[in-house]
């Protein structure tokens, strides 16, 4: 497969191809993403929780996704590359973002992803205006997990959902090329989706009408521990299947990940929707 750009995700997206992205940390899984013809590759802040044991993403730095994404680039051929600003890299002004968007560049980010909706337009205009691509950040932001008070779904009612659809649109406005959409209402997501077709959705507990999804790398492999989110699949298991039957192998589930987003059988909004 040739190497994924953002015309070739437009074209796929524009033909109704279901696009396919995983969070990952290093090298070995970079490449066993791409073997499963993964279409992005996310280096997202959660290394906060699955590779560092930290209870939440705040005390990522720049430093730590500089370097994990560094350990991606080098063994990823195929797969778009994404990399998570971190918590206190970019919110204090678009000077900050592009100094730190530059880092992440510089070790190997074809995108920078950045939480956050109209209050940081002007910030996602200004990284465009200068050749970075962006990707936005609605619904759950764990990076403002103390503000939102826990990790649950958004924009459930009507005031809540108008300010993420205008959020959406101010995103689409400055410019962001794709727009992750974590635990909203299925029907939401679809509307946003539906609104911007130029701004690629990708959904984590957004039900299945957004134009991709993503999961946690560990999750998806069922190597999580406590309370499993509704929208998560262990990809190791056939769906109903014992705990102790025996599992895929982590090149069977990841191939089996790409395959049912692709068909669309994954996520199933009767069990993974809101
Ligand atoms: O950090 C992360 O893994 C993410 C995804 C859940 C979208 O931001
Ligand atoms: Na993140």
């Amino acid at each position: 497969r040739p190497a994924l750009n953002l015309p070739r995700l437009r074209d796929m997206a524009a033909r109704g191809e279901k696009l396919a992205m995983v969070t990952c940390y290093d090298a070995t899984f970079a490449q066993l993403l791409d073997a499963a013809e993964v279409d992005i590759q996310l280096v997202g802040d959660s290394l906060g929780n699955v590779v560092q044991g930290q209870s939440s993403t705040l005390p990522v730095t720049l430093e730590h996704m500089a370097y994990h994404t560094a350990c991606v680039a080098r063994a990823k051929r195929q797969a778009w590359l994404v990399t998570d600003m971190p918590f206190g890299s970019y919110e204090a002004s678009p000077q900050q973002a592009f100094e730190s968007a530059a880092v992440l560049m510089r070790a190997g980010a074809q995108m920078v992803k950045i939480e956050g909706g109209g209050d940081i337009a002007h910030t996602v205009r200004f990284l465009v205006d200068r050749g970075i691509p962006v990707c936005g950040h609605l619904g759950l932001t764990p990076q403002r997990v103390h503000a939102l008070g826990g990790f649950r779904i958004q924009g459930r009612d009507e005031a809540a959902a108008a300010q993420l659809k205008a959020d959406a649109a101010a995103l689409a406005q400055a410019g962001a090329a794709m727009l992750v959409l974590e635990l909203v209402p299925s029907a939401l997501a679809r509307e946003i989706t539906q609104a911007h077709p130029e701004m690629m959705t990708i959904g984590i507990g957004a039900g299945a009408g957004t134009t991709g999804q993503v999961l946690v790398l560990h999750d998806l492999l069922g190597l999580t521990s406590g309370k499993r989110p509704r929208f998560v699949r262990d990809f190791t298991r056939e769906p109903g299947t014992a705990a102790d039957a025996p599992g895929l192998s982590v090149a069977q589930a990841l191939r089996r990940y790409v395959v049912d987003v692709k068909a669309g059988r994954f996520p199933d909004e009767a069990v993974h929707g809101y």
